[in-house]
């Protein structure tokens, strides 16, 4: 169901909430208030329009994650945990606990969070008799959606005391003029449950009263900077600039970014970082400027399973439709999909790369900033 917003959603306290649309408290996924189905932002449909869907099923859950009405590596997650709670209150077997499992864990491949999320609610559920799992399942997924929040806020805390270092080191001349922060891809609120990764710094130091300004990397092929990260600064009043995906090479070379901050969907335990297609292009280009590149992420999206993140991570492939035609609001208000390319001509969509923890000048967790190195992250996750 889709419905449009009016008010209420929700079954949490507003001023708990700290992302407002048009002054309104919202997180991305919550439960209904009838306590058995989940609302979520449908994000296909931003910037130009704000609706809401209802997932009921498991289905319509693994169906939200693929069509990327929500996305982001942590959102994904919470998703897919109460989409398990949604086919458990239908069928709570060990045989329907299992097929719901890979049901959505196929949805999307990259991003760790969500295989994490699952296995989490199953290993929680899985000794309890049937009857209780559906329960079981729906305090997980809110357990794991509130420890998100908690852990976004405190990577905004440890990204906001870099912010503050890195502006108050800047040459006298510079002092007076913003702090310039490129990123690339969503990774804001609306790509977890409230505040976000990357963005989770830049919303701490504009609360702060820093003088910040983000680049917002268009980041072809989806659009989600140019389309999410843009709506979600703009709705905070965070001065943005939306620039194409190959800008950020040229603007690093005349100083106009003090930092690159990212965030990530897989980090492996030796500190590569797989993000949206384009993060690796920019960690070259601000190793060659000497332009401090950061990753924010949570601990759920570490994967301690893999060293090598260019030879190990699973690269999600996508259609590519995303490649040769855009979305966009037509002058009459419509949405419309439009073909850029030629007839004929094939399209490439490798949604994700890897950027090698050589290039990373440190990632920036909820327990604090580590060197990207499998030392560094052990001493923060011992
Ligand atoms: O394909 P998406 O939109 O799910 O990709 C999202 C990203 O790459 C984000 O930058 C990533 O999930 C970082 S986590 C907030």
């Amino acid at each position: 169901m889709t419905g449009a917003v009016d008010g209420q959603h929700g079954a949490f306290a507003p001023a708990a909430h700290p992302m407002k649309i048009d002054g309104k408290p919202w997180r991305t996924i919550w439960l209904e208030p009838d306590g058995g189905s989940i609302g979520v932002i449908d994000q296909t449909q931003l910037p130009h329009q704000f609706t809401t869907r209802t997932l009921r099923s498991c289905d319509e859950a693994a169906e939200a994650i693929r069509t990327m009405v929500v996305r982001g590596a942590p959102l994904i997650g919470v998703t897919g945990a109460y989409g398990l709670m949604l086919a458990l209150q239908v069928d709570p077997s060990d045989a329907a606990l299992a097929a719901a499992f890979e049901q959505l864990n196929a949805t999307r491949p990259t991003a760790v969070n969500l295989r994490w999320a699952l296995e989490r609610v199953r290993d929680r559920v899985a000794p309890l008799p049937p009857a209780e799992r559906a329960e079981a399942a729906k305090a997980e997924a809110a357990a794991i959606a509130e420890e998100d929040v908690a852990m976004c806020e405190a990577i905004g805390e440890h990204g906001l005391a870099i912010v503050q270092q890195l502006a108050a080191a800047r040459p006298a001349e510079r002092q007076g003029q913003p702090f310039h922060v490129l990123t690339h891809c969503n990774a804001g609120w609306l790509a977890t449950v409230d505040w976000g990764t990357a963005l989770a710094p830049i919303y701490k130091a504009h609360r702060a009263g820093l003088n910040i300004h983000v680049w917002v990397d268009e980041t072809r092929p989806r659009n989600q900077g140019a389309s999410l990260t843009a709506y979600e600064l703009g709705r905070e009043g965070v001065p943005h600039t939306v620039i194409v995906d190959n800008a950020g090479g040229h603007l690093m070379q005349h100083g106009q970014v003090d930092a690159v901050i990212v965030g990530t969907d897989r980090t492996t335990r030796r500190g590569d970082v797989c993000n949206k297609i384009g993060t690796y292009l920019k960690a070259l280009a601000a190793h060659d400027n000497n332009v401090p590149f950061y990753v924010a992420l949570p601990a759920s999206t570490i994967d301690w399973t893999i060293d090598d993140g260019v030879a190990e991570i699973p690269i999600e492939a996508r259609s590519a439709r995303e490649v040769t035609h855009i979305q966009g609001r037509t002058a009459a208000g419509e949405l419309a999909v439009v073909q850029l390319t030629p007839e004929g001509s094939e399209g490439f969509n490798p949604a994700f790369d890897v950027t090698p923890a050589r290039l990373v000048t440190a990632l920036i967790t909820e327990r604090g900033v580590a060197p990207a190195s499998e030392d560094g992250l052990r001493n923060l996750y011992a």
